[in-house]
């Protein structure tokens, strides 16, 4: 029986340890890309890598389908542009029936959360989404617990770091406060997360306090000591991480609501695009904020395990450049599921990153430009336009590519459109600038892609299919 009894304690132990060894830590799936991995693929590198959790932008149906029946816990969510909508409740309703309701079954999605808009507050928003926000986190999670899911899943308003933040002569975590043109609507929020047992979520970028100010020490930016620490009643801050997350916590406390759970739903370091995006720095930011995450230490003002999401899983090549040209390149994969580098997911020193498995390439050819051409007064025009089309960040100031000649200039720009065009000869032309190579044009520094084979949306399969259908139908009428 004590043996019995042994094994049994043993087991759950064993159980308990795999299971708090990669607990709290998520990852963004973004799926911003000219060329999607297939959804499946993407699910399959989330087990080998041991993620269990996963935050998406939307309730896509492929990317679904692939999450149906793995028992990871999945974050939805609702875009900003479809707040508005949501503040009818009828149609919070069907959203919830058609997007929610409909995956509850064996086998099918373990949805935890819908992330109502994605920081709807940024300050460059201009107030646009500020007065449709609480009506849609409202509607929503009303409509979840009306169809009875109210206890297992609960809408969040994923927030930038900007709608909190401490008085400029007092910048110290404990004086946190939610900002001024939004206080209130804040705290009414909060309140209703409060009543539903929802948690405040907030995304919080250090290389973005980088990025803004170049008289921001670099250190605070890490995880790895800095000599001027700020000091707060008596507590030490030595990363701007911890001092950014105990000013929500104050502002929570101020707001009434001082343990309110608290989920990161974004944070991560870009490598490319500027000058402090690069593989050496995100290598640095990863590696101290990993163990510190696996320690479950927590922060001063809130010891204890954080539930943190990882940002992102995989580059986004067609994603929007307005915040700044380091936005493609957050991935911990590259666009075709390569780790960028060693990672220490678990934190806990074991393992490094499993690539995508089974991914298939585009042929080996590129876009070069053409050394024979005579007229290069159109060269310019050429480059920008196969730039507005395809990703040239790298080619920025501080960049992977930033060392390129002029002419490497060029075909980089050109290759980079034609990859984009599934390699189509008409897209390596440029009124008769460029040529197509099967000479491997990379440098040391700077890799000029192969894309990988897209998988189709489900909107143009279902089209193909149709289509065929068709074609049937006429040749079989004939
Ligand atoms: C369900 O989610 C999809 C994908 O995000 C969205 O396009 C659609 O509008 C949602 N359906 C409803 C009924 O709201
Ligand atoms: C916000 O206002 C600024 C300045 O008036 C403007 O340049 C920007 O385009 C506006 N942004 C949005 C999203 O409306
Ligand atoms: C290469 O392109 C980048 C980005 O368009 C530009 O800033 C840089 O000056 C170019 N370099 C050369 C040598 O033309
Ligand atoms: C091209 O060369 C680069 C740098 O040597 C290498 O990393 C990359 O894998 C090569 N690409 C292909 C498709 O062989």
């Amino acid at each position: 029986m004590t043996v019995v009894k042994t094994v049994v304690w043993l087991l759950l132990t064993g159980l308990f340890l795999i299971w708090s060894e990669v607990e709290g830590l998520g990852v963004n799936w973004g799926t911003m890309a000219t060329h999607k991995m297939d959804p499946k693929t993407v699910v399959q590198m989330m087990k080998d890598n041991g993620i269990n959790k996963v935050k998406l932008f939307d309730a896509e149906q492929s990317t679904m389908s692939a999450l149906a029946g793995t028992g990871i816990e999945v974050m939805i969510a609702i875009p900003n542009d479809q707040l508005a909508d949501m503040n009818d409740y009828s149609r919070a309703k069907k959203f919830v029936q058609r997007n929610i309701t409909r995956y509850n079954f064996n086998g099918g999605v373990d949805i935890r959360y819908v992330a109502v808009g994605n920081e709807p507050f940024l300050t460059s928003y201009n107030g646009s989404f500020s007065e449709t926000t609480f009506p849609a986190l409202k509607n929503i999670q009303n409509a979840i617990n009306e169809a009875g899911f109210g206890d297992k899943i609960k809408a969040t308003v994923p927030s930038n770091a900007d709608v909190y933040g401490s008085p400029t002569d007092n910048q110290v975590p404990s004086a946190g406060t939610f900002r001024s043109d939004i206080h209130d609507k804040m705290v009414q929020m909060v309140q209703f997360l409060a009543q539903n047992n929802a948690p405040f979520t907030v995304n919080i970028y250090p290389f973005l306090s980088l990025y803004g100010n170049d008289n921001f020490p670099i250190d605070f930016a890490f995880f790895d000591g800095t000599p001027q620490p700020v000091v707060d009643n008596g507590i030490q801050y030595t990363n701007v991480f911890d001092a950014n997350y105990d000013t929500l916590v104050s502002a929570l406390k101020e707001a009434g609501y001082g343990d309110m759970p608290i989920i990161v739903g974004e944070v991560g370091w870009p490598t490319d695009g500027d000058k402090n995006a690069n593989i050496n720095m995100a290598y640095r930011f990863y590696n101290g904020i990993l163990p510190r995450l696996a320690s479950n230490k927590g922060t001063p003002l809130r010891p204890g395990p954080i539930e943190v999401y990882l940002f992102g899983f995989i580059d986004e090549d067609a994603k929007s450049i307005a915040p700044g040209t380091f936005e493609r390149h957050w991935g911990i994969f590259r666009y075709d599921g390569q780790p960028k580098f060693a990672m220490d997911i678990s934190g806990r020193g074991q393992s490094s990153l499993v690539p995508a498995q089974n991914v298939r390439y585009l042929e080996k050819r590129w876009c070069q430009f053409n050394p024979d051409a005579k007229d290069l007064s159109k060269l310019g025009e050429n480059i920008n336009y196969a730039c507005t089309y395809a990703d040239c960040t790298p080619l920025e100031y501080g960049s992977s590519c930033n060392g390129l000649d002029a002419n490497a200039n060029a075909s980089y720009a050109f290759n980079a459109y034609f990859q984009v065009q599934n390699q189509d000869e008409l897209a390596c032309n440029f009124q008769g600038l460029a040529m197509v190579t099967t000479q491997n044009i990379s440098t040391p520094t700077c890799s000029f892609n192969i894309q990988i084979v897209g998988t189709y949306s489900s909107a143009s399969r279902v089209s193909v299919y149709l289509f065929v259908y068709l074609i049937v139908l006429v040749v079989f009428s004939l």
